[in-house]
């Protein structure tokens, strides 16, 4: 469905399953989604079973050192694989014990000798794909996706104004959920025309007049750049489409970085692993992590009050201010291109 610049996509779209479901195999099966830290599988022989947009995914160390990726679902009765992480020479299905490699061959399968006609050749686990940036791991369900590196374009480099990421190392994983829809909570995160009414700690700390927080669409992100009030120290909040956060806030070096994933339309779950310069006070760390949590609390608020006003069914779409939410018809445009497609 076509529309004009400033109308909103259909409230509709924010609370239909078949919305949601064609989400999923036009947005989610392709994207690069943050999926956890490239420590956790750092060294040969390691794995991570993680999550992109819904889809269960299997990150692998594999014996000489190369990063593969399935998804984690088995290939005899669909069982989750795995879970958790960890070190081991091979991955074996918790439900009947199918027995694959870390290159996704399917090694044994008990009883599998009684069929005739059974080869194993047949059962490898699907291949994904998983990079890395930084101290990153990322991850997409399509194996024929483009490289990271290339979908991030030059993110690395506008993120590397403000934030050594060779200088950070994690801290914490926060999770927390809103009951709203995905792109409620993501179009949320891509303006701050509701700060000065919504967030008074954060507007006092950083200045949102429009002239001083700056929003700049990219083809594959959406990047907000903000100054401290007093001091100037600069910030910085990213979307990498569809849904990964990425938040610097001025000061100290500090970063977090998480998806914002649907749980059915009309649930998003989320979690942000947050990054900071080693040896910082633990006050300022407590200080820090009570602001981002009143935020986040005013966030949620706004968000559930939009995903109930949006189901109530009687409004058909909505208008966007182009001058102070640019990112959102940005983001809405994108989303739209891909539900169109064929
Ligand atoms: S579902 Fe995995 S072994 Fe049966
Ligand atoms: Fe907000």
């Amino acid at each position: 469905m076509a529309t004009v610049d400033d109308r909103t996509l259909p409230f509709a779209w924010y609370s239909d399953e078949e919305v949601l479901r064609r989400e999923r195999t036009r947005i989610f099966a392709r994207a690069w989604q943050y999926g956890g830290r490239a420590e956790q599988v750092a060294e040969p022989g390691s794995f991570l079973a993680t999550d992109a947009g819904g889809v269960p995914i299997l990150v692998v160390r594999d014996k000489a050192g190369e990063l593969r990726a399935f998804i984690n679902v088995c290939r005899h009765r669909g069982a989750v694989l795995t879970d958790g992480c960890g070190k081991r020479e091979t991955i074996q299905c918790h439900y009947h014990a199918w027995t694959y490699g870390l290159d996704g061959s399917l090694r044994t399968a008990p009883r599998s000798d009684r069929e005739p006609g059974f080869d194993k050749a047949d059962w490898s686990l699907l291949p994904a794909k998983a990079d890395t940036w930084g101290p990153f791991l990322f991850v997409n369900p399509d194996p024929d996706a483009p490289p990271l590196a290339e979908y991030l374009g030059d993110l690395p480099s506008i993120l590397a104004r403000d934030i050594d990421l060779d200088g950070i190392v994690f801290h914490s994983r926060v999770e927390f959920g809103a009951s709203a829809n995905w792109k409620v909570v993501v179009e949320n995160f891509l303006e701050c025309y509701h700060c000065p009414t919504a967030h008074p700690s954060f507007s006092d700390a950083v200045d949102v007049h429009p002239d001083r927080y700056r929003l700049e669409p990219h083809e594959t992100f959406s990047s907000q750049f903000c100054e401290a009030r007093g001091t100037g120290e600069r910030g910085q909040f990213h979307l990498v489409y569809p849904n990964t956060g990425i938040n610097v806030f001025p000061g100290p070096a500090n970063l977090s970085i998480g998806p914002i994933v649907p749980h059915g339309p009309h649930r998003t779950e989320r979690y942000l692993d947050y990054f900071f310069a080693p040896g910082l006070d633990e006050d300022w760390l407590r200080e820090f992590f009570a602001f981002d949590d009143q935020v986040g609390k005013e966030d949620t608020t706004l968000v559930e009050s939009v995903h109930r006003g949006m189901a109530s069914g009687l409004l058909d779409h909505g208008r966007l201010l182009l001058a102070s939410e640019p990112l959102l018809a940005a983001f809405q445009r994108w989303v739209e291109a891909r539900l169109d497609a064929d």
